[in-house]
Order: C-alpha cells, then sequence, then structure tokens
C-alpha cells in the first residue's frame, strides 16, 4: 500500500517526519508493507502532520495525527482507508479544497515532487510539446492572451515584458526566476518548488523559447534550504531525462538552467539588486531605465519573473490562454494563490480566480481567528502592504481594487490581527523593517527608516502629537516620491494605512490620573 506523506518545510516544522518515521516502523514491527511516497504540500496545514493513503476509492487522509494517535490508527487499519475519528476521507472533497481552483497548484501535494513520470502523468511538459510547435511571437501573444500578470506583487504584465525582450536585438538573453520570496506570510514560491520543482522548469524553458533565451538562473533566498535542495536536483534529473540542455524533447532547441543561493538580504528581491547578487556583487539597487528586460543580467536582455508568474505559463500553453483569461476580474486575470497566515485558525495556501473578497477567504476559508477574538486587522501584500481594518473584509482581491483603496496585492499574502494588536506598533515595526533591510543607496530610504523610527517613538510616547504627525505624513510623502526602489517607496503604505483606518491607537496623550 502506498502511503502519502507532504515533506514541504512547513509540514516538517509540523512534525511530518516524525509521524511518517513511526508509522514506518510501526508498520514494520506488524510485518506490513507499506511504501512511504513523499511529495509537497496540499497547503492544508491546520490538518498536518496528515498522511493520505491509496485506496480503490482514491487517496484517503488522516489528520492532524498525532504520536499517541498511531496505535489506534493501526488498530483502526487505517492503510485499507478504514474508520477512525481521524478520518478525512478524500481531501479533494474538503471544501477547502473543493471550493478552490487549483491551475499552478494542481499537482502540488499530490505527486512526487522529484518523478518526471509523475509529472508527465499529471499534465506535465504538455505545455512545453505545444511551445515546441509555436514561433516565439505565438508564445508571447499567447501569454498576453492570458492576462497573466506579475505574482511577484507588481502585476506588471507577463506578455508584454516577455514581448520586449523578444525584440531586443543580443547575442545573449537570459530568463531569471526570482524566488527570493521574502515578504512576511508569504509562502507560496516554496511550496511551489518543493511540491512541483517541475513546472517551474518547463515555464522557464518556454520563457526561453518564447525570448530566444537559452539559459536561466533560478534565485533562491537562503532561508529555503529544501526548496533549493529540491530545485537543483529537479534540475539534474530533467536535464538527465532530456527536458534541459543541448535538445529539448529531441527538437534541437537548447537551454539550460541553474539554481543559485542568496545570502539573507531581503533587497535581492528587487530584481535589479537580484541582478547584482547574481552577477556576485553586493546587492545593491540599480536605478531604472535601463530597464532589465533590455539591459538585465550581465548587461543582456533578461525576463525576470517571479515563481508563480513562471510556474504558471505550462497551464496556459497547455490549456489556451483564452481558457486562463476566462477566470478573474477587471483586469486581473487567472487565478491567485493567496497565502493566509498569522492569527487564523485554518492557515494555508488558497488559489482562487481574482474578485474573491478577504471576507471569504479569511473567514470561509480561514475560519476567523485562531485565538477565537474579533479580527482588528488585515495586513494584504506583506510588510509593505497596507492593514486595513474588519469594516473593510468586502474588498476584492483585484490589483486596481486594492491600490485605489491605498493598498497593493503583493505576492498575495495576507496576514491577520485580532483586537490585541497595537497599530501603532505595526507603524513603528515598518520602519524599523526598512531600516533593517535598506540598500543604503538613496537617501530617503536610508535616512527617512531611521527618522521615522525616531518620530513614531515621540508620537508612541504622547509627545507633541500635532507636530510629530505633521513631520510623519511629510517623511512619508518624501518617502513615496523620492525613493529609488519599492523598499522606500512602500514603507510608508503601511505606517500610512495604521494612521488612516485605526487613529484611536495612535493617540497616545498622557491621560491625567481620574
Ligand atoms: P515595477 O512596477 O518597477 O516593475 C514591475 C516589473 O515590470 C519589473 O520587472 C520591471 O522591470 C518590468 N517593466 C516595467 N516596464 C516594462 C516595460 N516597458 N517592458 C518590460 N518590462 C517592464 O515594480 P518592482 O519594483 O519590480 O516591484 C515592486 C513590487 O514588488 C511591489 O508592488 C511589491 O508588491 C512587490 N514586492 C514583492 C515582494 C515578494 O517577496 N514577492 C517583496 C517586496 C515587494
Ligand atoms: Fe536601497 Fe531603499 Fe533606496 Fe531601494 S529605496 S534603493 S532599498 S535605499
Amino acid at each position: 500500500t502506498r502511503v502519502f506523506v507532504s515533506r514541504d518545510a512547513a509540514s516538517v516544522s509540523l512534525g511530518v517526519a516524525q509521524m511518517a518515521q513511526s508509522v514506518m516502523e510501526e508498520a514494520a514491527a506488524r510485518g506490513l508493507t507499506l511504501e512511504l511516497v513523499h511529495t509537497g504540500s496540499r497547503g492544508l496545514f491546520w490538518l498536518e502532520p496528515l498522511l493520505e493513503v491509496e485506496t480503490p476509492e482514491g487517496r484517503i487522509a488522516y489528520g492532524p495525527i498525532r504520536p499517541s494517535d498511531i496505535a489506534g490508527l493501526f488498530k483502526a487499519g487505517f492503510w485499507t482507508g478504514a474508520a477512525h475519528p481521524l478520518r478525512l476521507g478524500c481531501l479533494e472533497e474538503q471544501p477547502y479544497l473543493s471550493r478552490q481552483t487549483r491551475l499552478t497548484f494542481a499537482r502540488c501535494g499530490v505527486v512526487d515532487p522529484l518523478s518526471i513520470e509523475d509529472y508527465r502523468a499529471h499534465g506535465g511538459y504538455a505545455g512545453l510539446e505545444r511551445a515546441l510547435s509555436l514561433e516565439p511571437v505565438a508564445i508571447v501573444d499567447e501569454i498576453k492572451l492570458s492576462g497573466l500578470r506579475g505574482r511577484g506583487g507588481a502585476g506588471f504584465p507577463t506578455g508584454i515584458k516577455w514581448n520586449t525582450v523578444l525584440h531586443a536585438e543580443a547575442d545573449q538573453k537570459y530568463i531569471v526566476c526570482n524566488a527570493d520570496e521574502g515578504d512576511s506570510g508569504t509562502f507560496a514560491d516554496r511550496m511551489l518548488m518543493e511540491g512541483d520543482p517541475f513546472s517551474l522548469i518547463e515555464g522557464m524553458t518556454i520563457a526561453g523559447l518564447a525570448v530566444g533565451a537559452t539559459k536561466g538562473f533560478i534565485y533562491i533566498r537562503s532561508e529555503y534550504p529544501y526548496a533549493y535542495r529540491i530545485m537543483t536536483e529537479a534540475v539534474r534529473i530533467a536535464g538527465e531525462a532530456g527536458y534541459l540542455g543541448s535538445s529539448l524533447m529531441g527538437s534541437g532547441r537548447s537551454y539550460t538552467l541553474e539554481t543559485r543561493l542568496g545570502a539573507g538580504a531581503y533587497i535581492c528581491g528587487e530584481e535589479t539588486s537580484l541582478l547584482e547578487s547574481l552577477e556576485g556583487k553586493r546587492g545593491m539597487v540599480r536605478a531604472k531605465p535601463p530597464l532589465p528586460a533590455l539591459q538585465g543580467l550581465f548587461g543582456k536582455p533578461t525576463v525576470v519573473n517571479n515563481v508563480l508568474s513562471l510556474a504558471t505559463v505550462p497551464w496556459i500553453l497547455a490549456h489556451s490562454g483564452q481558457a486562463y483569461a476566462d477566470l478573474g476580474m477587471g483586469r486581473s486575470r487567472g487565478t491567485l494563490p493567496v497565502q493566509l497566515a498569522g492569527n487564523v485558525k485554518r492557515g494555508g495556501l488558497i488559489e482562487l480566480a481574482f474578485g474573491t473578497t478577504l471576507r471569504e477567504i479569511i473567514e470561509d476559508f480561514g475560519g476567523g481567528t485562531a485565538t477565537g477574538r474579533p479580527i482588528k486587522a488585515v495586513q494584504v501584500g506583506g510588510p509593505l502592504g497596507a492593514y486595513f481594518p474588519a469594516s473593510m473584509l468586502d474588498l476584492p482581491l483585484d490589483y486596481e481594487a486594492l491600490a485605489a483603496e491605498k493598498g497593493l496585492l503583493g505576492h498575495g499574502g495576507i496576514v491577520v490581527f485580532d483586537d490585541s494588536v497595537d497599530l501603532s506598533q505595526q507603524a513603528l515595526f515598518a520602519f524599523e523593517f526598512c531600516a533593517a533591510e535598506s540598500c543604503g543607496k538613496c537617501t530617503p530610504c536610508r535616512v527617512g527608516a531611521v527618522r521615522g523610527i525616531e518620530v513614531m517613538d515621540r508620537i508612541i510616547a504622547g509627545l507633541e502629537p500635532e507636530k510629530n504627525f505633521e513631520v510623519l505624513e511629510n517623511l512619508c510623502a518624501l518617502m513615496t516620491d523620492a525613493s529609488l526602489c519599492a523598499m522606500g517607496g512602500l514603507t510608508p503604505v503601511p505606517v500610512m494605512s495604521a494612521l488612516t483606518h485605526f487613529p484611536e491607537d495612535f493617540d497616545k496623550a498622557p491621560r491625567m490620573p481620574a
């Protein structure tokens, strides 16, 4: 009997490896032959440690399994899919999964991440096969038609970026995957790389064919050592199987790929400092223009795309750009893999068409706060995203809708806070974060972040509120307008949203004793 267990880093942190080891030891002691298959995660983290067994009815799941549950599971005969209080049935029938539209994450948690046969059996390489039969411009047109926008956060249309690189004249072009997923509360890039690495490899190969690049790099943050190992191994396997190298799938077309590990700087997720770091230099932001699409890695035209943007490309090529564009709202087409975290009962990965409201995500999927206290604030889009109050939970997840409320969708991370949070402390934290992570190249960010900490300290101490609020607002306006990149430019977003929506948390005027 085959038993499926995730070895995603988040599942492992929840105790899945020890659970799997105990199950296998108990099986051996009972003379039972179980075959352990490692998958990625389905993203239902509140059910971990979780295992699934292969039965004639499909894969039957049990979870969350504590060490004390194992003897009972064996007694019940779980390997046959037998009844037990922890039996969850087929995970696909759990509303948390059945209500999702999994395109980018369709295989994640289902396949063995390092089995290319498994990948092919679940639709893998159909996109590349089609791309090999198309002219570069037709591949770019398919991506344009899909409406896919950069999932790293900026939401720039991927097809237009590719078009710029396609039409740039150069002896060498590159595809660079930005896997420096640094936003707090986000984990989709990591999950994808650990659970379905070939989809990223296939997407990057298609990008290479589309723009005329023969070489790609995957830049992975140092905090993701496991994703780095899986990706590196998957690149090796794809090369040996003829899906990378000098003759892609026997076509005579060539594409090679290498993985690189970062050194721990948040700013290396900004595309130009990532390129500097890839070139072996310190990760400092470059001024734009020139755009990386025209002068990127080693000065050559370069596509820099996020993991999710690239990993969605195989689906689009296999199913058509129109099929992808049929989902979503407004100018946000297709699906968004939302990462739900923070003070929430059921955190995890939720892939849905654009347009779902924050309320559906947090209440229907997330089940409200883990503490059971009322929701006070929700931060959308990472540490540079806005804090919204509970009264704004009907906002739809859409690039434009969030921008209209002075927020951003970013990489799709949502962090929930209950009523114990103090938003003035969060505003202070935004400046502290910026001061710690600033690359130091421009003054508004390097100095502004430190001045921001000072002024927030004074506001929190209740000193000269009128004067200090004016300084805060002027400082935020300056950082927004004059910073060289999004790090300094977006730090005012969490600060000003906290001030706008939660003014009571900033009212620190010393009170007279009653
Ligand atoms: P941007 O708006 O400057 O650029 C977006 C992308 O479009 C870049 O790749 C740029 O080179 C490209 N581009 C622009 N015009 C082009 C043209 N005419 N032809 C070809 N390519 C073109 O935004 P930026 O600074 O790259 O990203 C900022 C965003 O990053 C923020 O909105 C934030 O949400 C997000 N972010 C994501 C993080 C993460 O961990 N995923 C961390 C921090 C910020
Ligand atoms: Fe560097 Fe900050 Fe300026 Fe960006 S805004 S270039 S991180 S100093």
